[in-house]
């Protein structure tokens, strides 16, 4: 049943990931600035994946991760809100022959047909375009959809609590991603900080214990956090 209240979690913040055009463009950014194999290894390591285990991916983007990942288990469902993403990840499913990873539009508040538990869940950069109410439901769709003993690999722009100085912290952020990554990252870095839902990790970290997600590992970069949570 939906709601007339209800989230409504197809719309994107600063990039339009709904235009084929930035969908392109976010493919090769990514592409320069990430090494997907590595990311890859940290995920299937951490969801502790077998060859039998099954796997959602929630705002797959261009697909990389599943991707990556469909050698080390039995099934990925991986969604996205934007149907654009999903072409652009379908494409290469095809080139590369993949035959386990099922692209489909869901979301963290939607889920993902069929209605089964799964062992793993990751999501990379995509929960901070829920405001935090929303964060709280997703976690409950999360936790609903873990089988026991499931894992959630969750990595995004969190803030963390323990800085006095959050104009020096941020603007040294932005310059380290000039530095990394030019102009234009900087410039997304900023709209990020002004305009999306990133949480402070206090809030964050409550949301995912009260919703019966134990965290067992975190790691963090500047802004960027990892969270590794068991059901
Ligand atoms: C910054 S991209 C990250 C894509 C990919 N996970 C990666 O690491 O490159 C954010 C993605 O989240 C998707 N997204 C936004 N809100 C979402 C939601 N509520 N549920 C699922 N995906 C969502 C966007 O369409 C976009 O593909």
């Amino acid at each position: 049943m939906t709601y007339p209240w209800y989230y409504n979690e197809t719309v994107t913040l600063n990039v339009d990931f709904h235009d084929p055009k930035e969908v392109e463009e976010y493919d090769e950014r990514m592409g320069k600035l990430r090494n997907v194999a590595a990311e890859a290894e940290e995920i299937a390591e951490d969801l502790a994946l077998s060859p039998d285990s099954t796997v959602w991916e929630i705002g797959t983007g261009t697909g990389e991760c599943s991707l990556a990942l469909a050698s080390r288990c039995r099934r990925i469902y991986a969604t996205d809100i934007s149907r654009a993403m999903l072409a652009y990840a379908r494409r290469k499913k095809e080139e590369r022959r993949v035959n386990n990873v099922v692209f489909e539009v869901g979301g963290f508040l939607s889920g993902f047909q069929p209605e089964c538990g799964v062992n793993g869940i990751v999501s990379q950069l995509a929960l901070h375009h829920l405001p935090d109410f929303w964060k709280s439901m997703a976690f409950k769709v999360v936790s609903k959809k873990l089988l026991p003993n499931g894992r959630f690999y969750l990595r995004d722009v969190i803030f963390p609590s323990d800085i006095d100085n959050y104009d020096s912290f941020f603007a040294q952020a932005v310059e380290g991603m000039r530095a990394r990554a030019g102009d234009e990252m900087a410039r997304r870095t900023i709209q990020h900080i002004r305009k999306e839902y990133s949480t402070l990790d206090w809030i964050l970290e409550g949301m995912m214990e009260r919703n019966g997600l134990k965290i067992v590992k975190k790691e963090s970069e500047g802004f960027l956090t990892v969270y590794v949570c068991e059901k």
